[in-house]
């Protein structure tokens, strides 16, 4: 059975570990990060991004692909299905579409927009039991070839916003989604000190998980974070593993074409990737 976040992020915060999310892109994806949970005994959720839900039929059947995964493999760890940089119409449909918890990515908003629309969200969520991610301060990543640096939020609309009653709270920190330019500046870790001096025992997202360093992670989360977003690693770590595949003439040999093989070690690579995060988050045992 699905799961709002909330219980999962709050022992996360009490307990100085983070739970992942990792971003499904299809049926093998979704698999190999519920098995990978379910081995390590670890709480999950699964990120779903607007374009994911188009490319994957709606998302009523992302609901009936992720519940029917779950009885049928037996998983028992807690499993939240979350909307990712959801628009305000965009949260609607999830939530009625069965999806146990969404983000509202009002970022991009004047604070008064981004605080009146996140407040309706907060109440229809409440109502329901399932968990609301919010977002200040945009996170930075390439569009159409530009590099933008991650943009830094005010500590100060953070606290506006987490005093909304939200689940947890996305804060722009220099954190960029996909693969970080040479240059980077690395995470402003004044900025998230202050934002969990304001906000408390508020869980706090860090979006763009992909190619920070471990030592950066386990300062973040010392600082508060209790959700940390993973999407691009694992496609990568996908990409390669079935390039190797192919440039190796394994699907010329033998059934080597058929789906089940060709795509076979490219979803180890996912799980590998996804255990290699647990590990790191510590989430591993906290089911
Ligand atoms: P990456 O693709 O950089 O891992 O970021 C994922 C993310 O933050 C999804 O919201």
């Amino acid at each position: 059975m699905l799961v709002s976040a909330k219980e999962m992020l709050q022992k996360a915060k009490a307990g100085k570990y983070a739970v992942g999310q990792f971003n499904i892109n299809n049926l093998e994806w979704t698999k190999a990060v519920l098995q990978t949970a379910q081995e390590l005994n670890s709480p999950v959720i699964l990120g779903v991004s607007e374009g994911a839900g188009k490319y994957m039929c709606g998302y009523t059947t992302i609901v009936g692909m992720v519940n029917g995964m779950i009885n049928e493999l037996g998983i028992t760890v807690p499993v939240a299905l979350h909307l990712d940089h959801g628009s305000y119409e965009g949260a609607k449909k999830c939530i009625e579409a069965g999806f146990s918890s969404v983000m509202f990515d009002g970022s991009h908003y004047p604070i008064e927009e981004n605080i009146a629309k996140t407040k309706e969200l907060v109440e229809t969520c409440d109502k329901l039991g399932l968990s609301l991610e919010a977002e200040v301060g945009s996170i930075g990543g390439e569009e159409d070839g530009v590099i933008g640096a991650g943009e830094v939020a005010d500590p100060k609309e953070c606290k506006m916003i987490a005093d909304l009653g939200v689940t947890m709270l996305a804060a722009g920190i220099g954190n960029i989604h996909g693969k970080y330019p040479e240059n980077w500046a690395g995470l402003s870790f004044d900025t998230l000190d202050a934002i969990q001096q304001l906000t408390g025992d508020m869980p706090l997202v860090l979006h763009g998980g992909t190619g920070i360093p471990a030592e950066m992670i386990k300062k973040a989360i010392s600082l508060g974070v209790s959700k940390i977003n993973v999407n691009t690693e694992c496609q990568l770590a996908f990409a390669d593993a079935t390039r190797k595949y192919i440039e190796a003439g394994k699907d010329l040999q033998g059934k080597g074409f058929d789906p089940r093989k060709l795509l076979a070690d490219g979803t180890q690579a996912i799980k590998d990737t996804v255990k290699e995060k647990m590990e790191l988050f510590g989430s591993v045992n906290k089911a």
